[in-house]
């Protein structure tokens, strides 16, 4: 499904993100499976991840980035409209996470709710609040992307252990006034023919949790890496090459790709099919590992904050997970 600019133009106003204090590094985990830090850093290129205290659940991680980008866009939590939430791992089944981070932030005049895309989950509450801000519907959002996936680790499994972390991001989007930047095309897909590839298969109603669940750990993230990584690289290319080509742009005109930071390998592989440059791929895997639907709006913060583009400059941004899901962004910064 896809979407070119309309005529009410949406801009950032603001970005935030959060991790939590604790470092789980890979010599760590080396002590909890049979693993190695060269095996984890040559096959993904995470040396180490956060992983969030007890008391942090996903709605404190995500209102802590909400609070940043609110801060950074010069706005009260009164004035936001509409807060969407991306997560797979929310607070509780019901009600929604954004409901805990709206309590959280006292942002009493919004309309909250969950989306769960996986890690496509930020581009697509992007492309969702910019349709409604464009239409009229809301004049700003918050989107917010947390997950707490130490909460859904196998840490007995060293295929998926080694690659998730915990965190969130989030950004403001309001109408752009001249001059402004503007999130030019978005794009999102999904292959529900792919689910088993990558799924928690208990805690729902299809396997609701049972001891007998839980002890063959049917409530922890399962995936077929070798499958997902394929499928990975192709969708992301086609999703990045489909919103520059429908924002009129070329690879050359795009100062920064802002990839799901799931594995180095597949960010490379990304980079080489869309032939833009290494130096202007931003990574920081080796630091937060795959943080599901909160990479890339870590992403997006960090290389904001870090000057890696200005005002006037494009970026894209691109991710992909369970479902499969697929989404991008062309946003002119
Ligand atoms: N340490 C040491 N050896 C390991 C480890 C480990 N932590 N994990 C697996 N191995 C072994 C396997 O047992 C296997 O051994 P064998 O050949 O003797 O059977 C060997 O390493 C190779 O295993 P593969 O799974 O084939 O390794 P691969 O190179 O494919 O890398 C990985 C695995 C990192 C998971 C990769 O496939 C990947 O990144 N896939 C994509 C993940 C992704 O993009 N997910 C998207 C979204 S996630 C979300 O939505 C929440």
């Amino acid at each position: 499904m896809s979407e070119t600019h309309s005529a009410t133009g949406v801009c950032i106003a603001g970005t935030g993100s959060y991790v939590p204090e604790k470092i789980l590094t890979n010599d760590d985990l080396c002590k909890m499976v049979d693993t190695t830090d060269e095996w984890i850093v040559s096959r993904t290129g995470i040396k180490e991840r956060r992983i969030a205290a007890d008391d942090e659940p996903t709605s404190h991680m995500g209102a802590k980035a909400a609070e940043r980008a609110l801060e950074q866009a010069g706005m009260k939590a009164e004035e936001v409209q509409l807060i969407i939430v991306a997560t797979i791992t929310p607070d509780t089944p019901t009600p929604a996470t954004a409901c805990h981070i709206q309590q959280k932030l006292g942002a009493v005049n919004a309309t909250a709710f969950d989306i769960s895309a996986a890690c496509s989950g930020f581009l697509y509450a992007m492309k969702l609040a910019k349709r409604l801000i464009s239409d009229g519907a809301f004049e700003n959002a918050l989107i917010i992307a947390a997950e707490k996936l130490s909460s859904v680790t196998n840490w007995d499994d060293r295929a998926t252990c080694v690659l998730f972390g915990d965190g969130s991001g989030a950004a403001v989007l309001r109408k752009s006034m001249p001059g402004e930047g503007e999130i030019l095309a978005t794009e999102m897909g999904s292959d529900g023919n792919l689910t088993h590839l990558l799924e928690i298969p208990g805690g729902g109603t299809a396997c609701p949790i049972t001891k007998e669940n839980i002890d063959q750990r049917l409530n922890t993230l399962n995936m077929q890496g070798r499958e997902v990584f394929k499928i990975a690289v192709n969708r992301m290319k086609e999703a990045a090459e489909a919103v520059i080509e429908r924002a009129g742009l070329e690879a050359d005109d795009i100062m920064c790709v802002l990839p799901h930071q799931a594995n180095l390998r597949i960010i490379d592989a990304i980079a080489d099919r869309l032939a833009v440059p290494n130096e202007r791929v931003f990574v920081n895997l080796h630091k937060y590992g795959n943080t599901s639907a909160a990479a890339v709006a870590i992403a997006l913060d960090e290389a904001h904050r870090t000057g890696a583009f200005k005002r006037g400059e494009h970026i894209v941004m691109v991710a992909f997970g369970a479902g499969l899901t697929w989404a991008a962004a062309a946003i002119r910064w």
